[in-house]
C-alpha cells in the first residue's frame, strides 16, 4: 500500500556505495590476498572514509571522494599492518567495478515506466560514478548521476540535497530519496526529501533531528512505498 508520506512522488533519488552497488562484494575479492584481514580493514576502510567526508566539511577542506577514499584506506592499511602498494591499488580500483544489488535494474525500469525521474546523489567524485553506472549497465536507467563534487562538500550538507532538486527540477517534498546510511537518510530527512531507508545493514536508528519515512530492507520494497507498483 502507498506510505501517504510519498504521494505524488516526481523522482527517486538514490544515494550510491551500498545502496545501488555493493562495496562488500568487490572488497570480497581480495580476502585471499587479506589473509583474514578482509573484515577488518574493510569495517576501517569504510568508517574512515565516512569520518573524513564529514571532518573535511567541517574544517573548509574539501578534496574528491576518490582522493579521500586512498586516504582512509591508507589509513586502514596501516591500522591493519599491511603494506603492499600493489594490494592498495587493486583495492581502490575495485571501486570502479562494482556490481549493483540484483534488485536495481527492475527498480530503475519501474520507476521510468511510471514517469518518476531516476537519479544517483553521491559523495562519489564523477568519474567514480561514471565507471560504477556503465560497469552495472545503469546508464539508460538514469536520468542524472549528480556528484557532490558540484558543491564542493560532503553529506549531509543542504547544498548537496539542493542539486537534486535544482537539477531535477522536483521540488524537496516530491523526491523520494533511498540511502542505505542511516545518518545520510536522517541528513536527507531533515533537508525535506521523502526517505525511505533501506536498512540492508541493519544499523540501529539515529538520534538526529530528523527521521526517515520509511524503513525497507531491500530497494525492492520501494515500488509500493512510492504508489508504483
Ligand atoms: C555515497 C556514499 C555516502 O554514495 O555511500 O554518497
Amino acid at each position: 500500500m502507498a506510505n501517504p508520506a510519498f504521494e505524488n512522488i516526481g523522482a527517486c533519488v538514490f544515494d550510491a556505495y551500498g545502496t545501488l552497488f555493493d562495496f562488500n562484494a568487490a572488497a570480497n575479492r581480495f580476502r585471499d590476498d587479506l589473509g583474514g584481514k578482509a573484515d577488518k580493514l574493510n569495517e576501517i576502510w569504510r568508517m574512515k572514509q565516512l569520518q573524513y567526508t564529514w571532518l573535511r566539511s567541517l574544517m573548509g577542506a574539501h578534496v574528491d571522494f576518490w582522493t579521500l577514499t586512498g586516504e582512509a584506506l591508507d589509513y586502514a592499511l596501516e591500522a591493519v599492518e599491511i603494506n603492499d602498494p600493489a594490494l592498495r591499488d587493486r583495492l581502490m580500483k575495485a571501486y570502479l567495478t562494482l556490481d549493483a544489488y540484483p534488485e536495481v535494474p527492475g527498480l530503475l525500469k519501474a520507476l521510468q515506466a511510471r514517469g518518476i525521474k531516476t537519479a544517483i546523489l553521491s559523495n562519489g567524485e564523477p568519474k567514480m560514478l561514471k565507471a560504477a553506472v556503465d560497469g552495472a549497465g545503469l546508464s539508460d536507467l538514469l536520468d542524472a548521476t549528480l556528484s557532490v563534487e558540484e558543491v564542493g562538500i560532503y553529506k549531509p550538507h543542504s547544498s548537496t540535497y539542493q542539486l537534486a532538486v535544482d537539477r531535477l527540477s522536483v521540488p524537496a517534498n516530491r523526491i523520494s530519496f533511498q540511502s542505505a546510511n542511516s545518518w545520510d537518510a536522517a541528513g536527507a530527512a531533515h533537508f525535506g526529501f521523502r526517505v525511505a531507508w533501506c536498512n540492508r545493514f541493519g544499523q540501529g536508528r539515529e538520534h538526529l533531528p530528523a527521521q526517515p519515512d520509511a524503513e525497507i530492507t531491500s530497494l525492492d520494497q520501494l515500488l509500493p512505498i512510492v504508489g508504483a507498483a
